[in-house]
């Protein structure tokens, strides 16, 4: 696992996209798994900057889902699928067609799990997948405890998670859907790259617990130690309990 310190959370989001770039020069149509959340905005900011400035040519870049609540219309605000293309897509200029994901509104939620990571597979696999972090570890929606060997399925958010994403959902706790789809632990471990991003105090803890920790299914993020390249991107707040 490699650690790179940055002085702040801009500088973390240009050297991820310096990265995303350099690997869309040399595969166009890489396989790019995103994250949602506060912390990987500045890295779409810097990579739609470095499309627009004509540095990176994103147009055929494809673009997998990590996460998504189930049961959340796919047109409302919040759902994932809904964001990411506010924040991901359409400033990339790319299309629904580059887009793929699980479907959080299917009757038959099983089902929509099992053909995501099909999906994943006859796609060629994630070139780089991006991941930020919670408070309590987890890397998509594999909150503490979950299987290291997890794929793609249906989890509970803790009430830790519901609290800290309520404020997506004008601060209203009981507007935070329970559950969600999520790639699992061993599909994320799949990806050729993983970077992970985390910025602030607040993530201090489960940063020294999935670099230094041991590697434990109460912190899910420890997982990234048994992967042959990951990059944890972390600002001095966040690096802050690192010995
Ligand atoms: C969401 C996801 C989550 C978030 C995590 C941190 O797609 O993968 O694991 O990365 O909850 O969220 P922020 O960045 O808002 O602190």
């Amino acid at each position: 696992m490699e650690v790179v310190i940055v002085p702040d959370a801009k500088a973390g989001g240009e050297l991820i996209a310096e990265a995303m770039a350099q690997l869309l020069r040399h595969k166009p149509d890489a396989l790019l798994g995103v994250a949602t959340g506060s912390t990987p905005l500045p890295i779409y900011e810097a990579l739609t900057a470095k499309v627009r400035a004509g540095g990176v040519d994103a147009s055929r870049a494809r673009i997998a889902q990590l996460d998504e609540y189930v049961g959340l219309p796919a047109e409302h605000p919040e759902s994932y699928r809904s964001v990411l293309r506010r924040e991901v897509l359409e400033p990339l200029g790319l299309g629904m067609d580059a887009f793929m994901g699980p479907d959080g509104t299917a009757e038959d939620v099983l089902g929509a799990c099992a053909s995501y990571e099909r999906a994943l597979t006859e796609a060629g696999g994630v070139d780089l997948q991006l991941l930020g972090i919670g408070t309590d570890g987890h890397i998509g929606f594999n909150e503490p405890c979950s299987s290291l060997a997890s794929r793609t399925r249906i989890k509970t958010l803790t009430e830790q998670t519901q609290v800290d994403n309520a404020r997506f959902f004008g601060g209203d706790i009981e507007q935070v859907p329970h559950h969600v789809i999520t790639q699992g632990i061993g599909t994320i471990l799949e990806a050729r790259h993983l970077v992970l991003l985390a910025t602030g105090e607040g993530k201090a803890d489960a940063i020294a617990a999935t670099v230094e920790g041991p590697v434990a299914a109460v912190c899910p993020a420890s997982a990234l130690q048994l992967h042959p390249h990951a990059t944890v991107v972390v600002d001095e707040g966040a690096a802050s309990k690192l010995k």
